[in-house]
């Protein structure tokens, strides 16, 4: 497996809506390392989730990495907002935009972590012009829109993709998973080369989601 400890993002997709406040401090108490936002325009997936004003209301209440992945059309009319949100890293998708390159090096301009990532219909070598530009790389292991979905086995050749040429090239991006991650499907992500998992339904329905974070830290 991975020499690095796996880092856990969990989602507030799977929260609570009415109370974004405990979900964070649910989040602290677990110690998990990422909060996973998924922002939704409703457009280039169906629901409509929250936008950059949850990242500014949060942002005080937490020092952990704020994971900001856009499911939205047209992100380069959104970037700015999320920065100055507070934002530690925003996520693209390839398939919502034309000009990637060109919005990822603005994200990067600005001191955040870009990330790319592609829809379970997207080959992987679609990215490879932008593998050495970004921060990380997120793999979808659904379709994106909706938690609690079960895994898309074959993304997992995606991650292991992305594993081969970091190492073939020397790039230093990180391999995040998003969708379909639990105690059931953990060990084949991590042993493909996951490095960051997304977990929305697994951590938000666990009665003791600090035990969840420790199982995974120890795999
Ligand atoms: C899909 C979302 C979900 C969510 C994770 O657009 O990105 O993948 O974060 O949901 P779970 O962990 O419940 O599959
Ligand atoms: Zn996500």
């Amino acid at each position: 497996m991975n020499s690095t400890t796996p880092i856990i993002a969990p989602s507030l997709l799977a929260s609570d809506f009415s109370n974004m406040g405990d979900s964070i401090r649910k989040i602290q108490e677990a110690k998990a390392d990422w909060v996973h936002f998924d922002i939704m325009d409703g457009n280039f997936v169906p629901p409509i989730t929250f936008g950059h004003k949850m990242v500014k209301d949060l942002r005080p209440l937490s020092k952990q990495f704020y994971d900001v992945h856009l499911m939205v059309n047209q992100p380069e009319k959104h970037i700015d907002d999320f920065i100055d949100a507070g934002a530690d890293n925003i996520t693209i998708h390839y398939e919502s935009t034309t000009h990637v390159h060109r919005l990822i090096t603005s994200i990067k301009k600005s001191g955040k972590n870009a990330g790319i990532t592609l829809v379970p219909s997207t080959p992987a070598s679609q990215l490879k012009e932008l593998l050495p530009f970004v921060d990380l790389v997120l793999v979808m292991s659904v379709n994106p829109g909706y938690g609690g979905q079960v895994l898309i086995e074959n993304t997992l050749e995606k991650v292991s993709y992305f594993k081969e040429i970091r190492e073939k090239m020397g790039y230093n991006y990180k391999i995040e998973i998003d969708g379909g991650i639990n105690k059931n499907t953990f060990d084949a992500a991590r042993k493909a080369g996951v490095d960051v998992f997304v977990m929305g339904s697994a951590f938000f329905d666990e009665k003791n989601p600090d035990d969840l974070v420790k199982w995974c830290k120890n795999r």
